[in-house]
């Protein structure tokens, strides 16, 4: 029997940053329910809407719209990070309609501490983490010593399990650091006052979720990070210690692949970097102070100014084929306005050679060159004539702008669902491609 579901997934084919916030609020428009399903306050979503400028960390972007809201097990809860945004969006009147899941692993200021420190240790091969403790919680999810929500919001086993894992953390964090301590009994108070305030919000919330797919109701799994950060998939160990893609769903939410419809990769017009680890067609020059400075690009979380280059449609292609993406969302299109060529990465160079498949190792990734295609680029405008534009549709565009586009779409063999020219909900080109996915059963 045929039966039709409304998921949607969304997620960046890069490096974090890819406008997954603003996407996921235009889409939660025509949905039900929002779900972040990886990652955890390392992630920045900002969405502009009615001028008003939100920027979330775990807070998923349908909170906005006031959606229902889902934070799933696959996501790491820092519980004070999460009460600040509840407590912004009290502050803005915004109905909460959220659920958290009981088995989400919580942060712990002793895991802040040691992603510090373990980075430190890692010479070369460090990510530059956003220092929010994602890595030792994931690590500690993993050793099976972890401490999830459930156990946040029983004070009985919290102080068994936070006194152990206090213990064990102590012992560690004093290799690198002898002198460090931190008043374990101050941090079991603080932590049983966070579960109390969040405990009417936790929930099974795999059953939840099958439950709300199954009745037809339509979802939004938002990714967090991207997928060339991805702890499987991505730049290791250069990236996050998650499954930052779509790969990430089932894992992070419990909802089985098979329920899961449209998987929507995000892409900017050009690509952007935060932390470690070679960028292929890094800009060192005044054109990358432009497009950084057109772009906007500085970190949500940490503020650092943002690596920036080229776009690069290998490493997209493969995200593409890791992920089974069925559409593209292109953002930051304006950013690149008043540079002149454009260069498009086709493909790598490795010894002279061209490759077939992109090349997974950083050490490899460090010898290879950009193959360039380059592409007329587009006049500078303001902000009101790119939001004019978007209100009159794709044959508004600069020509050269769709001649850009109609690139893309040909050399990644992938329909483009989505244009986004400019940082509000409304600068944004719907081709009215983006059904919402079906699957059968
Ligand atoms: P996310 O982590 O993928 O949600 O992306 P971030 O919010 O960290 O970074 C994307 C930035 O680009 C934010 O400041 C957005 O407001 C902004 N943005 C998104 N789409 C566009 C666009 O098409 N044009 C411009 N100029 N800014 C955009
Ligand atoms: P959103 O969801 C961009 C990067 C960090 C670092 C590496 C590991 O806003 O796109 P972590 O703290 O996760 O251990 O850091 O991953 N990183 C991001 N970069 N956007 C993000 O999230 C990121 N989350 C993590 O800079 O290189
Ligand atoms: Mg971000």
């Amino acid at each position: 029997m045929e039966k039709m579901q409304n998921t949607v997934c969304v997620f960046g084919l890069s490096y974090g940053d890819e406008g997954k916030g603003k996407i996921t609020d235009y889409l939660a428009q025509n949905s039900d329910i929002v779900v972040r399903f990886n990652g955890g306050n390392n992630a920045g979503h900002t969405i502009n809407a009615n001028g008003i400028k939100y920027k979330f960390k775990l807070m998923p972007s349908g909170a906005v719209l006031e959606k229902e809201v889902v934070i799933a097990n696959g996501v790491v809860i820092d519980p004070k990070v999460l009460l600040d945004e509840i407590e912004i969006l009290k502050k803005l009147n915004k109905k909460i309609n959220l659920k958290i899941s009981s088995t989400a692993h919580v942060i712990f200021p002793f895991h802040i501490k040691l992603d510090g420190l373990q980075e430190d240790k890692k010479g070369k091969y460090k990510a530059g983490t956003t220092k929010r403790g994602i890595g030792p919680t994931y690590s500690d999810k993993a050793a099976r010593w972890g401490i999830r929500v459930f156990d946040l919001i029983r004070p009985e086993l919290l102080k068994i399990k936070l006194y152990n894992l206090y213990n064990v953390k102590k012992n560690l964090i004093n290799v690198y650091d002898p002198d460090w301590d931190i008043d374990v009994s101050q941090i079991y108070d603080d932590y049983v006052e966070y579960g109390k305030i969040l405990k009417p919000y936790v929930i099974d919330t795999a059953y939840y979720l099958n439950k709300a797919i199954d009745s037809g109701k339509k979802v939004v799994f938002e990714g967090a990070q991207g997928n060339l950060l991805c702890i499987d998939h991505g730049l290791y160990p250069h990236g996050t210690s998650s499954n930052a893609n779509a790969l990430g769903i089932s894992g992070g939410t419990g909802v089985p692949p098979k329920k899961i419809g449209k998987i929507i990769g995000i892409i900017k017009a050009y690509t952007s970097r935060v932390g470690e680890g070679k960028l292929t067609t890094e800009l060192f020059d005044d054109t990358a102070t432009q497009i950084r400075e057109q772009g906007h690009e500085y970190g949500t979380v940490t503020g650092r100014p943002r690596r920036v280059g080229w776009i690069d449609l290998f490493s997209l292609k493969y995200g593409i084929m890791i992920n089974g993406v069925d559409k593209i969302v292109i953002t930051l299109l304006d950013a690149l306005e008043g540079i002149n060529p454009i260069k498009m990465c086709v493909g790598y160079t490795h010894n002279g050679k061209e490759l077939d498949s992109w090349p997974i190792h950083p050490e490899v990734i460090e010898e290879c060159n950009p193959i360039y295609e380059e592409f007329e680029g587009w006049e500078s405008r303001t902000s009101e004539e790119w939001s004019k534009i978007a209100s009159k549709g794709y044959e508004a565009l600069p020509k050269t702008m769709k001649i850009y586009l109609d690139a893309i779409k040909e050399k990644l063999q992938t329909e483009i669902a989505i244009i986004s020219i400019g940082p509000d909900r409304n600068d944004t080109i719907d081709l009215g491609t983006l059904l919402w996915g079906e699957y059968s059963e």
